[in-house]
């Protein structure tokens, strides 16, 4: 590149010229941004990841560098040597950081052309995503996206400072490793030199971050790729990063205490907000049963009831009926939505059948009358009792679900967060942190017909839930804590199980026998029992959190070079078939059905 550069050396980025450089002579380098011929000058905006620096090729300058400059077009990159100018009167952009300066091009190096680029690299763009995705080595060029991955560094930097500040080391764990239960899929990698078995890609280094705490090293942290084959959505990836902690020696409250300090940090480095800690802690219990979610959206109200003892006995049999199952019905005031259309009902009806709800019932509250199809069957007892629990007032449109707990809250925990963006009830610059607490340990997989773990089978249960452990295991408390921000899990962890008895134990309870217990997790049973401290730690979702720092509504704009929603790669064509012979060194056949 010597021969091509030549004596050229760039000596100011795209951003950085202003008034006090006029006359001093410079040389830029970058690709160009647009190109305007006007009658005879040639303008270019000169781009770099800075910003960006208007040059100008005019003949009166050099009229050998304006004749070289015509085969300029968009995204062509050029090295360019010139005097600073004061633009004239009328001519400069305040809108630009260079705007009252250009560049009087003396020297020009095309330094490579390039093909006219499958979309504008501004922000507003009308293409889709795959295009961008196809393209994203040129997507990535686009202002928005620069600022993304900018911020990101620098959200990373600021979480390496906290943390090192704080004593903790950063340790690398294996990527080829054994399965680490998260609740996903594994994605497998074939060994070549132990034919039929596999390595499985960390769902997370929980299994390796107790293993350093045994090991002594007090305080660890990495930011860590973790791997999970699961369906993915706006906020998951399959390949995600998490800041990954853990402590020894350490309660709840510290490893809270940790955490908040390094949100505060981040905010306060990356983006000059003060945010207020210690933050709200509010038991799973409370969550749900107000908000229907355990990541629940703190910045606006319209909480949710449960009116099942009002209804249980009602000549609504759907309602009644329900609740005779063991099932629930909860209710959800719409202030002041009486308005909503059949339509727009119809709508939300099919919004919640997402979460599996089987209908959604309204109540419109009209100043002389209640107007629905099931009002007919309440009594005026019934109704007064609504009214009560639920505040109902002229104007309101009230919304129940009849189901199972689990898809009654979910159902309407989502429609309240859809409602509050419809009706503008979050305040978009306020950051809603709250931690979730008292988890239960374990929950029923009704479709497997086992319990499993709500977070990971490591996590200590309350000791004063120890004694159910055996013969009411849903019963049982965990000591594990989310953080959720503005309804999105940020983070998760718990305090570790450090007992050999109690890890067996709950083990146990998740339907595990010894002899598969002891195959899949025998080498922690045996750390365990080494001198294990106890300890604790969380792991924070980096992707997501950058995407609420940069106000980006998908994962994808945060990842340099993300997936679709088929786990796809669209610019290396990842996943691929692999080549016959790699298949045969690795013994294995595919069939596809
Ligand atoms: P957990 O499974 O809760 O805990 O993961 C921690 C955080 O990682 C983020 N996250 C994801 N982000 C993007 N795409 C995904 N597919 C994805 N899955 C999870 C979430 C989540 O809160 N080992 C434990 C932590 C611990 O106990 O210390 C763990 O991995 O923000
Ligand atoms: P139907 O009698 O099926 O016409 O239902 C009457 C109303 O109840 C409709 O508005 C349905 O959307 C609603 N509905 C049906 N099933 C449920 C349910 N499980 N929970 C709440 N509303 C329901």
């Amino acid at each position: 590149m010597a021969d091509l550069l030549g004596e050229m050396r760039k000596t100011h980025t795209c951003c950085e010229l202003g008034a006090a450089d006029v006359d001093r002579e410079v040389v830029l380098m970058g690709w160009v941004q647009r190109r305007r011929d006007h009658g005879g000058v040639i303008f270019v905006d000169l781009r770099d990841r800075h910003g960006l620096t208007q040059v100008v090729f005019n003949p009166t300058v050099d009229q050998k560098v304006h004749a070289k400059a015509h085969v300029i077009r968009s995204e062509y990159v050029l090295g360019v040597r010139g005097r600073v100018g004061k633009r004239p009167a009328g001519m400069t952009n305040p809108n630009l950081v260079t705007g009252e300066i250009e560049v009087m091009v003396t020297e020009l190096k095309v330094l490579n052309a390039a093909q006219t680029p499958p979309f504008l690299i501004e922000d507003t763009i009308d293409v889709s995503e795959m295009i961008r995705l196809k393209f994203r080595h040129i997507d990535l060029r686009r202002p928005q996206l620069q600022k993304n991955i900018i911020l990101r560094h620098k959200a990373a930097l600021a979480v390496r400072q906290y943390l090192n500040g704080l004593g903790f080391l950063d340790i690398e764990t294996p990527v080829l490793t054994g399965s680490t239960p998260e609740g996903a899929r594994d994605y497998l990698v074939p060994s070549r030199v132990n034919p039929g078995q596999f390595y499985a890609l960390p769902q997370s280094p929980q299994i390796f971050k107790q293993l350093l705490m045994i090991s002594g090293f007090d305080r660890y942290y990495q930011i860590v790729r973790c791997f999970r084959d699961e369906d993915l959505r706006a906020d998951r990836q399959p390949e995600f990063t998490q800041i990954d902690l853990e402590m020894s020696f350490a309660g709840e409250d510290d490893v809270m205490q940790v955490t908040e300090g390094l949100m505060k940090h981040i905010f306060m480095d990356v983006m000059g907000l003060e945010i207020k800690i210690p933050f709200a802690h509010m038991p799973y219990a409370d969550a749900v049963g107000r908000f229907g979610l355990d990541k629940p959206d703190i910045r606006f109200g319209l909480e949710l009831q449960d009116v099942s003892d009002i209804v249980a006995g009602s000549g609504f049999k759907l309602f009644s009926g329900a609740v005779k199952k063991g099932g629930v019905v909860k209710a959800l005031n719409a202030k002041g939505c009486i308005d909503f259309s059949r339509k727009e009902i119809d709508d939300l009806t099919d919004f919640v059948a997402i979460y599996r709800a089987k209908g959604l019932a309204w109540i419109k509250i009209r100043e002389d009358a209640w107007q629905s199809p099931i009002e007919k069957f309440f009594t005026k007892s019934e109704k007064e009792a609504l009214a009560k629990r639920l505040d109902i007032e002229p104007g309101d449109l009230v919304f129940f679900v009849a189901d199972h707990p689990k898809v009654a809250n979910e159902a309407l925990g989502h429609l309240r967060n859809l409602l509050g963006k419809k009706l503008n009830l979050i305040n978009e610059d306020e950051f809603g942190f709250v931690w979730i607490t008292r988890f239960p340990l374990l929950e029923y997989n009704e479709d497997e017909g086992r319990h499993q773990a709500l977070h990971h089978p490591f996590t200590a249960p309350l000791e004063e839930d120890y004694a159910l452990l055996k013969d009411e295991p849903l019963a049982v408390r965990s000591r594990a804590y989310d953080l959720v921000l503005n309804g999105s899990e940020i983070g998760g962890g718990s305090i570790r199980i450090h007992d050999k008895n109690i890890q067996e134990k709950v083990f146990e309870a998740l339907d595990m026998d010894r002899a598969t217990y002891e195959a899949k997790f025998g080498f922690l049973l045996s750390a365990l029992e080494s001198g294990a401290p106890p300890h604790g730690g969380i792991a924070l979702g980096f992707d997501r959190l950058v995407m609420i720092l940069c106000g980006q509504p998908s994962i994808r704009d945060v990842i340099a070079f993300p997936k679709t929603q088929k786990a796809a790669c669209l610019l290396t064509d990842a996943p691929a078939e692999p080549d016959k012979n790699q298949l045969a060194e690795l013994s294995l056949r595919v069939t596809k059905s």
